[in-house]
């Protein structure tokens, strides 16, 4: 039976557990890290990412035997569906940040029940931020309570999008985001999925987009996201399937809107988008 769990409890024990893992890697920030590539030269891995997957599932599966883990390193289980609960782990999102900058990671937890966002947290670990969510609790970053998201423009609009999707590339057809940007106040690129979407949640931000995002980056995000009113889409503005992955847009309401529309408009133009894996 799922219907008794206590989800701020829950909450409050994946805080421990996120701020002792932030704690693991912050100590050892200056110490040498053990970089490998995975499926390109820019999809790094490092013994910490691994490290904090394996701390952080020991304690879930010490805690709550019953409930699935997802997660990126591959130390989770293989999960084909939403039934129960279900935990989304990205040990550190932005390893790319984590390996040249030392700043603007984040740990990543998102808690699914039956495929209801439940409990959500991101780690901003050097800046000790930690943005959290209990659904229909509100979202909040540390101690203060994030205010819903207002309707806004496009043309006042801060956008993140990275500069690969108004470039060549197998995704998106350059040309249906090209005006996007153009018509925004600014863009913004920060590195790590997980914060972008919190940076929308939060409002520092009014858009995010991207081609690739797999659960692990939007599970938490999703759920701080939902609780201050965000809207949540594919790139074409079709719903998003928790476990699928693919391209993410999020915004405040309106511009997400405007986003969406102008996307349509491209497509329907001829230009291309390819949700899918691609062939080599
Ligand atoms: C990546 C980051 C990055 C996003 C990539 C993700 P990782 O996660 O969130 O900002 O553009 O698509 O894979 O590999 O650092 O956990
Ligand atoms: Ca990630
Ligand atoms: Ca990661």
């Amino acid at each position: 039976m799922t219907d008794q769990i206590n989800w701020q409890r829950v909450r409050e024990q994946a805080e421990t557990w996120i701020r002792e893992a932030g704690k693991m890697i912050k100590d050892t920030i200056n110490s040498p890290i053990n970089v490998e590539t995975k499926s390109s030269p820019d999809d790094l891995v490092t013994n910490k990412d691994r490290e904090v997957e394996q701390f952080l599932i020991k304690k879930i599966r010490d805690q709550y035997p019953d409930h699935h883990i997802v997660s990126e390193e591959g130390f989770g289980d293989e999960v084909k569906a939403l039934s129960g609960v279900l935990w989304l782990l990205d040990p550190i999102d932005g390893t790319m940040n984590f390996v040249h900058q030392h700043r603007h990671f984040a740990i990543s937890i998102g808690i699914y029940e039956n495929g209801v966002g439940r409990v959500g947290l991101i780690y901003d670990v050097m800046a000790d931020d930690l943005y959290h969510a209990v659904k229909g609790q509100g979202a909040f970053l540390n101690e203060h309570r994030m205010p819903k998201l207002n309707e806004g423009a496009l043309e006042t609009a801060v956008f993140g999008i990275n500069a690969t999707w108004i470039n060549t590339n197998r995704r998106i057809d350059p040309e249906i985001m090209r005006p996007v940007v153009r018509k925004t106040r600014g863009t913004r690129s920060y590195g790590s999925a997980a914060i972008e979407i919190a940076y929308v949640a939060s409002g520092l931000m009014d858009a995010y987009f991207t081609m690739r995002l797999k659960p692990w980056d939007y599970g938490a995000g999703l759920v701080l996201l939902e609780e201050v009113g965000g809207i949540v889409s594919h790139a074409d503005g079709s719903p998003l399937e928790l476990l699928a992955g693919g391209s993410v847009l999020v915004g405040k309401p309106g511009v997400h809107r405007e986003i969406v529309e102008m996307i349509q408009e491209g497509l329907k133009s001829g230009k291309f988008l390819n949700e899918g894996p691609l062939k080599s």
